[in-house]
């Protein structure tokens, strides 16, 4: 059904609706506070979602809303991050973060749609998916659930996983709602501490968090989520100017939204701003949040401050509007549940699809040559608890993370999936090589557990073998909600096992399963090898052994800067110009590895940068290397003289090209009007006149990249 016949319907039937049976439609209640009973008692209330309950849970419910007066049905979200990962026996993706490593939205798109299979299939209409924050302080948390530190390239992104999870029609029973979050801001909270303060103008709003959201909006994105943290000393989720003015009237969003967990009573308890939990809820319906999430005493406190006339039933007409309009939408009153593919949970082609974005992100950051491995090795040496651990290798959001609705966390991981160690002894028992593993010593070791003898023992291995491959990273709980990090060295004995594995003189190939960048040291700086893999899903362990042994070209590029020091954040490639020295004292300006770098087993060269009247931008680009390949021609410009400080540089566009040995190709990018502009001191949008420079290339580097002036 469209937005205006659904949004007649919703009308018509909010108008026979009583006011407890409106208020009750704003709540969200999550199955794993109170289990079932509970759910049952507000589903029999007429709440209007519920969340972290799968299948047949899931289903008694929604039977159970159909016999309210009014048989409204009940929509169920979940948080399919990357994958449906929250149900064992779903296929599980790379993290949002090791996609973006793909540069690719077809990656993100199908990812979406196969997601949004998996999730219908199993009762469920909702994902709280894409995050669209930008992770530039990598101490964050939560920075694995980001597509990096660019907004052009999350949006890109984001846009494209939004419309493989929603397809062209909500009603579609293969298809399921996207919601972009947090909205806003809450990336950059002040020292990457998860939910603070979020130091930013609104013209910095405007300029970097808010425009994924509008290709969010664009794109068709049925629900937004507010954001916890605050801007300004208000708190997102009691920030109308925001989550209405800016959303609703500029934007034109026209779904409904939703807060984040209990942000309605946070309102009260932790930032203080409510005295009680009848003033949170008028502040946050009066926001402009549509739906409460997990906040039930929101429905004793709206009704409260109802009766006592301090807010008007309008607030709650506008919100519940906004709910069954997408209900409407979605056609879930003819058929309350989705009516996808039956049991369609890991299909080999869903596997195939997770497999695929393993492969296209994998990103090779170093080779001193070591790479590909080949015919004169014997016996390889895999060395480190990230080569075999799944639960690091999947990473955030998955049922190891966040179990659902099984608190005790027994589930097994269930197969199939191929860990580092697995995917390099496939490949040698294959080709009559020999490989043996080590631990080593754990990344987040346990107290007074003494790993002298694992680091003596791995050593040892390495030492009998021709080359090592060394995992570094992190474990869970080193990332994820409620986990910055202040320090991002690799923790535990890591780095010193990497130097006594260098004493052995073998080659070393640093392999980082991780959740985000690391400051890796000596470990990154003296390896011969580089490749980053961050949390690749199910299929990483087979990409990176692929990568390794050359089966496949490496194609990632970093979406994301690396570190050398976590003194050195912010190190994303967009920084203003002006700092006197340009650099820490004791530290080069350089990230060690700066977004959009990436390298495979070809290399490119750029020539003939020129841009026509009509913005037409062409570059021609070459594969000097001797096998075919993949480049991602990325585009940046930089502002020569503007009214307000813009970045050193930008990226505003980028489009991949297949290159076979020793090819050239012109390449063609559209640029607009809108990629030269700018938000003045007054906010707003405008292109001033004047001259640009504009770069093409491998990465943000400068060495990277050749440019020209032009005048606009
Ligand atoms: C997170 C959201 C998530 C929600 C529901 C919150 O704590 O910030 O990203 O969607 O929980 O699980």
């Amino acid at each position: 059904m469209n937005r205006e016949s659904a949004k007649e319907k919703a009308r018509e039937l909010l108008s026979r609706m009583t006011t407890e049976e409106k208020v009750a439609q704003m709540i969200q209640v999550t199955y794993t506070d109170g289990g079932r009973e509970e759910a049952l008692k507000w589903a029999k209330l007429g709440a209007g979602s519920f969340l972290h309950v799968l299948g047949d849970d899931a289903r008694e419910l929604q039977r159970e809303a159909m016999k309210t007066r009014l048989g409204i049905p009940v929509i169920f979200g979940i948080d399919a991050i990357h994958g449906h990962g929250l149900n064992n026996k779903a296929t599980i993706f790379p993290s949002q973060l090791t996609c973006a490593c793909s540069w690719d939205p077809e990656v993100a798109r199908k990812m979406g749609e196969v997601t949004a299979r998996e999730v219908a299939t199993d009762g469920l209409h909702w994902t709280f998916s894409p995050v669209l924050c930008i992770g530039r302080d990598t101490r964050w948390g939560r920075v694995n659930e980001t597509f990096g530190e660019d907004p052009y390239l999350i949006g890109e992104m984001g846009a494209a996983i939004i419309e493989g999870y929603q397809g062209d029609d909500l009603a579609d029973d293969a298809h399921i709602l996207a919601c972009a979050k947090h909205y806003l801001g809450y990336g950059e909270a002040t020292g990457g501490r998860d939910a603070y303060d979020t130091e930013v103008t609104e013209r910095k709003v405007r300029e970097l968090f808010l425009p994924p959201f509008k290709k969010a909006v664009d794109a068709g994105c049925a629900t937004i989520m507010t954001a916890y943290g605050f801007l300004d000393g208000t708190p997102l989720t009691a920030n109308r100017r925001i989550l209405h003015d800016v959303l609703r009237d500029e934007l034109k969003f026209d779904g409904f939204v939703i807060t984040d967990w209990d942000n309605t009573q946070s309102l009260v308890w932790l930032q203080h701003i409510a005295a009680d939990i009848s003033e949170a809820s008028i502040m946050a319906a009066s926001a402009g949040n549509d739906m409460i999430m997990t906040t039930k005493g929101f429905y004793e406190g709206m009704l409260a401050a109802l009766k006592e006339g301090k807010v008007d039933i309008s607030v709650v007409d506008e919100a519940v509007l906004h709910i069954l309009t997408i209900k409407y939408e979605m056609e879930l009153f003819d058929k309350p549940e989705k009516r996808g593919e039956p049991d369609c949970f890991g299909k080999p082609e869903h596997l195939e699809a997770s497999l695929d974005a393993a492969r296209k992100s994998v990103t090779l950051l170093r080779n001193n040559g070591m790479l590909p491995l080949c015919g004169n090795v014997k016996k390889v040496a895999v060395i480190g608890e990230n080569a075999d651990n799944v639960r690091a290798q999947y990473g955030d959001w998955t049922y190891f993370t966040h179990p659902v609705p099984d608190p005790t966390n027994s589930r097994p991981a269930i197969r199939p999936y191929v860990t580092l160690w697995e995917g390099v002894k496939d490949i040698c028992e294959k080709n009559g090589i020999e490989a043996v593993y080590a631990k080593g010593c754990a990344v987040k070791p346990l107290e007074g557990v003494n790993e002298d003898a694992d680091l003596a023992e791995a050593v040892r291995v390495a030492s009998d073998a021709d080359v090592v491959i060394y995992a570094v990273g992190d474990v869970i709980p080193q990332f994820g909600e409620y986990s910055d990090r202040a320090d991002l060295d690799l923790s535990g004995r890591q780095n010193e096992l990497f130097a006594r594995l260098k004493e052995t003189g073998k080659k070393i190939c640093t392999v980082l399963i991780a959740s985000k960048p690391l400051c890796m040291g000596d470990t990154a700086e003296k390896a011969d090898a580089v490749v980053c893999g961050f949390n690749g899903g199910m299929f990483a362990g087979q990409a990176l052994a692929e990568v390794l042994f050359g089966k496949i070209n490496p194609r990632g590029r970093l979406p994301i800067s690396f570190p050398r020091h976590s003194g050195q954040i912010p190190v994303y490639y967009n920084q203003m110009p002006g700092w006197h020295g340009g650099k820490y004292n004791d530290l080069p300006q350089a990230p060690l590895f700066a977004f959009g770098e990436g390298m495979g087993y070809s290399a490119f060269a750029y020539e003939n940068l020129c841009l026509d009247e009509d913005l037409m931008l062409r570059v021609t680009v070459k594969n000097t290397g001797a096998r075919d390949g993949v480049e991602t021609v990325q585009i940046y410009q930089n502002d020569c003289v503007s009214s307000v400080l813009t970045p050193v540089r930008r990226l505003i566009a980028f489009k991949q090209v297949e290159l076979s040995a020793g090819e050239s190709k012109d390449v063609e990018i559209r640029l607009s009007k809108d990629d030269f502009s700018l938000i003045n001191a007054k906010c707003e949008k405008v292109l001033e006149p004047g001259e640009f420079i504009l770069y093409a290339g491998h990465s943000s580097k400068e060495e990277d990249l050749i440019s020209i002036t032009i005048k606009l």
